[in-house]
């Protein structure tokens, strides 16, 4: 580990230029007007892949984005490790809230990251993250230690519902086969502080259309007389949450795992600094489900939040008009064992029912994703735990996180094939906001971890 640690040193320009590079391709999945450049990112990567010496490297086409698919056997005897990443980035808007801009990487030094930080959309979710793994096989092959079969699986479409992986997996079920599942795409609570994520939320994701007359009106004319279809949306949000944070839809609550009073002793003894929390969100207090905490709230409970809502006159100056129609786009995060098909279906139900007789409603759902946790007891956990220990100093603490990666349950689902979810970014790197970044530290020192967790998995 020695000689590797050096040669890791010697390479660290190198890596964050080739970083850079990467970082300045705009691959907006969401957006069909960047579908070039979400291929020149694939391009890219698979270039990458080759020139470290992978063997077989292969670009699929997809009815969406491609996949890049790689992989180095070595010795059938050896373990295999499969890694999975996202090649794709948000959309970086809004764009006036950026002080450098999205695709043209720039490093600047923060409070968390006194090392440096490369700022960029991608930088953390998920193109910087992935990279580690890339640049981690590369020194281990540089150093004649690579004692592991390695597999490479980097899709273009995660940050719109991964809707054409699961198709492949299927499929390429045999080919993708694996010991383990390597995923580089979740936070550590801070640098002092590792962590392995053991959990992922679900998600079911909706959008609402409420319609009450059959065009604009006249504001002054009509209104008072004729229901305003974004006055009735609006309560109708309202009355999805009680008092107590309490999500009110019927059923909604029945199948979540109760966890255990040990277990939530457990992960609230993680460091955690409210007032800091508070601060750095800007906000005078947090709020959510009584009787759970904040750490409760963002991993073992289940959420219903609109992440977007318009209708009616919304330029510039004052136009008055009683709009014909108002929408929202309203996510759910759901927990074990909650099933995103059926939450969904709860939602339109009870939507559909408290929609009073002056608008008619209408429930699009969008991609969802089911939650999933992930075992500690198994040896690719000790490896891996090991590897963080190694590099950070301290022994990793396992911790649930909020976000979702559909693909997790999948992979379990299709490829019978447990993940690990070793992820180095912060909470607070802003992925999907504006001036998202990645520490310089936790890019050099994910490269050497996943470097430790290879080397540890080859012992075994
Ligand atoms: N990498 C994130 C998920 C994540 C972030 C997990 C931080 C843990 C900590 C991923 O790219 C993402 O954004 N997922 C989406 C879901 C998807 C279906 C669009 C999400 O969580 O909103
Ligand atoms: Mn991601
Ligand atoms: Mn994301």
């Amino acid at each position: 580990m020695e000689e590797l640690k050096k040669y890791l040193e010697s390479q660290k320009d190198r890596s964050l230029e080739e970083l850079i590079r990467f970082l300045k391709i705009p691959s907006i999945s969401a957006d069909s007007n960047y579908k070039e450049s979400v291929r020149e990112a694939c391009n890219w990567l698979s270039g990458r892949l080759e020139e470290i010496g992978i063997q077989t490297v292969k670009i699929y086409e997809t009815d969406g984005h491609p996949i890049v698919y790689g992989e180095l056997i070595i010795d059938k005897s050896y373990p295999t490790v499969l890694f999975y990443g996202h090649y794709d980035v948000q959309p970086p808007d809004p764009m006036d809230l950026w002080d450098s801009e999205p695709f043209a990487p720039v490093v600047k030094k923060t409070k968390l990251h006194p090392e440096g930080a490369v700022f960029a959309r991608g930088a953390c979710d998920d193109k910087g993250q992935l990279y580690m793994h890339v640049k981690a096989v590369e020194a281990l092959i540089e150093n004649n230690s690579l004692q592991c079969n390695v597999k490479f699986l980097y899709e273009g479409e995660e940050e719109v519902g991964s809707e054409n992986l699961d198709q492949f997996c299927m499929e390429y079920k045999d080919m993708l086969s694996s010991d383990v599942i390597l995923i580089s795409d979740t936070s550590i609570l801070s640098n002092d502080t590792p962590t392995i994520t053991t959990g992922l939320r679900g998600l079911s994701y909706v959008e609402v259309e409420v319609t009450g007359p059959n065009k604009d009106l006249h504001s002054g004319v009509y209104g008072g007389a004729v229901a305003n279809p974004i006055n009735i949306l609006s309560s109708m949000i309202a009355s999805l949450q009680d008092e107590n944070g309490k999500v009110t839809i019927p059923g909604f609550y029945d199948d979540v795992e109760i966890v255990s009073d040990k277990e939530r002793e457990l992960m609230n003894e993680a460091p955690f600094d409210l007032e800091q929390y508070k601060a750095d969100l800007g906000i005078k207090e947090v709020k959510g489900e009584k009787g759970f905490t904040t750490f409760e709230r963002t991993s073992i409970r289940p959420t219903l939040d609109v992440n977007g809502i318009w209708g009616g006159y919304t330029g510039e100056g004052a136009k008055t008009v009683l709009p014909s129609k108002a929408f929202a786009k309203i996510s759910m995060r759901l927990v074990p064992f909650q099933d995103p098909d059926k939450i969904t279906a709860l939602f339109k139900n009870h939507f559909e029912k408290i929609a009073p007789e002056y608008v008619s409603v209408k429930v699009k759902p969008h991609h969802g994703g089911r939650p999933a946790v992930t075992p500690i007891d198994s040896e690719e956990y000790a490896a891996a735990e090991a590897a963080m220990e190694a590099s950070f100093g301290k022994k990793p603490i396992p911790m649930r996180s909020g976000g979702s990666i559909p693909i997790v349950a999948m992979f379990k689902e299709v490829l019978e094939t447990d993940s690990i979810l070793m992820g180095f970014g912060l909470d607070s790197d802003s992925i999907h906001s504006p001036n998202e970044h990645y520490g310089l530290f936790n890019f050099f020192t994910g490269i050497e971890t996943i470097a430790g967790f290879l080397n540890n998995l080859s012992k075994q």
